[in-house]
């Protein structure tokens, strides 16, 4: 990071998981799979599911309210709000505007970024570099995601995958330099969208009958193509951020990985050649929360004491688009 900008740090974090609990055996009660399969092929065995009436922007808010305490800072600090989703309450208005409305925050920037899994990434990164231009003074960064509403339930090689959840942080500057967001690096490849995505619902293919009829409304995913580009494009854009900054592998405390699957992230170490102790996995009490999975891990990641002070901390995230990057990060 180049020695004129501030440093932006994280000031606060917060989480929100919804109440319910459903276990790889609750589901295995209404549909054709079991935990043995779920838990060896992905390391998942709960998943939290939102309430009916409970939408994106309300989990957006609780976990936004909870980073606003965390930091000791009040809403009408906050000049800029930034949502990582791929479950927006609606098309439009943008998540972050409804959760700019929930929070009563002051009539500030607001808005969303589609980057799927890697959406808190890009989200970080944007806020970021917002701060540093000198226009902001303080952000808030949130991933939420009721994933659950955009699952096929009948199809039980993805509904098992997901869960609901949300993440927040408060950005802010800090005089110290060299601290906070370090480095970052993000990547897009849109050739085959197809790989990950919602066929209908957009302009492409507006919502009809037969887009109903067809299940085109639901989350698509070829499995065994995102499982291979993730663990060569996840391992490979850390190692770039790592050397991009100047830090080696051993030099980071705690790696936060995105939690779609406990086997992408062995291979992701190996290939790192890092033990997977230093890798924090929540994915067994969450699922894949997709653009909340990078908070919440790095909320519990504090919690439990692996991140202290002066800590080097590395994020990494892929997903739909396909998109993937990471950012590293001196934790103060
Ligand atoms: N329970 C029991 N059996 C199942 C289930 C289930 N829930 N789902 C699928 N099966 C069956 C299949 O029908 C298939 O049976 P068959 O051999 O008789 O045809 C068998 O299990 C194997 O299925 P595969 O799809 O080959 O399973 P695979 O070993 O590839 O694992 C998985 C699937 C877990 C999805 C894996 O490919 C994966 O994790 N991929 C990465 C996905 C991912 O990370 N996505 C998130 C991206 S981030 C974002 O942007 C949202």
């Amino acid at each position: 990071m180049p020695a004129d900008n501030p440093s932006v740090i994280i000031q606060g974090l917060g989480i929100y998981a919804p109440e319910r609990n459903v276990t790889n055996d609750d589901l295995s009660q209404v549909m054709d799979t079991t935990d043995e399969w779920i838990r060896t092929r992905t390391g998942i065995g709960a998943r939290r599911l939102a309430a009916e009436n409970e939408h994106t922007s309300d989990l957006g808010t609780k976990a936004a309210q909870a980073a606003l305490a965390d930091a000791g800072a009040s809403i009408d600090e906050i000049d800029l709000i930034i949502v990582a989703t791929m479950s927006q309450d609606m098309l439009f208005p943008s998540t972050a505007c409804v959760i700019q409305g929930k929070l009563g925050a002051r009539q500030v920037t607001a808005f969303d970024i589609t980057a799927a899994c890697s959406g808190f990434l890009y989200a970080l990164e944007t806020a970021t570099r917002l701060l540093q231009s000198g226009s902001y003074g303080k952000a808030l960064v949130i991933g939420a995601e009721k994933m659950s509403n955009i699952l096929d339930w009948e199809d039980r090689a993805t509904c098992v995958l997901f869960g609901d959840g949300a993440g927040a942080c408060v950005l802010s500057k800090s005089d110290t330099p060299d601290t906070g967001i370090l480095e970052c690096i993000l990547r897009a490849d849109g050739s085959r969208p197809e790989l990950l995505h919602m066929p209908a619902g957009g302009t492409a293919k507006p919502a009809s009958k037969d887009t109903i009829d067809a299940r085109e409304h639901f989350l698509r995913m070829n499995g065994k193509e995102i499982f291979k580009v993730a663990v060569r494009d996840m391992g490979k854009v850390a190692l770039d951020v790592l050397e991009k900054a100047g830090v080696s592998p051993e030099e980071v405390a705690c790696f936060i990985p995105h939690q779609a699957n406990v086997r992408i992230i062995e291979s992701m170490a190996q290939r790192m050649q890092v033990p997977m102790d230093k890798f924090l996995i929540n994915i067994d009490r969450y699922g894949n929360t997709s653009a909340a999975s990078i908070p919440i891990a790095l909320y519990e990641a504090r919690q439990s004491g692996r991140i202290k002070p002066g800590d080097h901390v590395l994020l990494a995230a892929f997903g739909a688009g396909l998109t993937w990057g990471a950012s590293l990060i001196k934790w103060t």
